[in-house]
């Protein structure tokens, strides 16, 4: 079985968790991770399971504006926020309004980063991600998870560790579904 992640990260903490995640998965799949950029058709081709995942901005999927505002963020006077290598590249939204839904015929699950807090004041990414995955025609298999930061940034302790099981967990409905 083949599982692809894919992840929009500005500060690093969705592309560590996607990383965790397919650590998880790599219990029962070939797994790959790619930033949003990297998740061409022919990247999307022959995979299994189709794992989503991005920084929640303004209680939702991140926007031209909330990316470069994040950026902007980053490059004030004693701000300690490095940028991960392909966030200045394609955000999640754009990626799935040019998504053909014919590129793939995965099963799918969607998650996000957030600040440490009830879903209902943070928001979440992950809930819009579940949705455009579902509006792409591909069967969510797991609810939409969520992966906690503190406000200086920095995962907080034990989520990396929940972020592989999570995936470990993935792995196993899609095998049990495949049997
Ligand atoms: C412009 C901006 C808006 C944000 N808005 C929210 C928000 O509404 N709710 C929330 O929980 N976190 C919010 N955050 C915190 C991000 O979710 C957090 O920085 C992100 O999950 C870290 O992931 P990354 O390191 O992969 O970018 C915001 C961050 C930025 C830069």
């Amino acid at each position: 079985m083949r599982a692809l992640v894919v992840y929009e990260s500005m500060y690093g903490n969705t592309h560590l968790v996607a990383n965790q995640i397919a650590a998880g998965l790599r219990t029962v799949a070939d797994v790959r991770v790619v930033p949003v950029d990297d998740a061409t058709p022919e990247t999307l081709s022959g995979v299994d399971l189709l794992v989503v995942g991005g920084p929640t901005h303004i209680h939702t999927i991140t926007t031209s504006k909330s990316r470069r505002a994040a950026i902007e963020a980053a490059a004030k006077p004693g701000a300690e926020l490095t940028i991960d290598p392909d966030a200045e590249g394609l955000g999640l939204r754009d990626w799935f309004d040019t998504l053909d839904p014919s590129a793939t015929t995965a099963k799918a699950a969607a998650f996000d980063t957030r600040l440490d807090g009830p879903a209902m004041l943070t928001g979440r990414a992950s809930r819009g991600i579940a949705h455009r995955l579902s509006r792409h025609g591909l069967e969510v298999i797991a609810p939409p998870e969520s992966f906690v930061v503190n406000r200086d940034n920095h995962l907080v302790a034990g989520v990396a560790d929940a972020a592989e099981a999570w995936g470990a967990a993935l792995g196993r409905a899609l095998r049990a579904g495949a049997t």
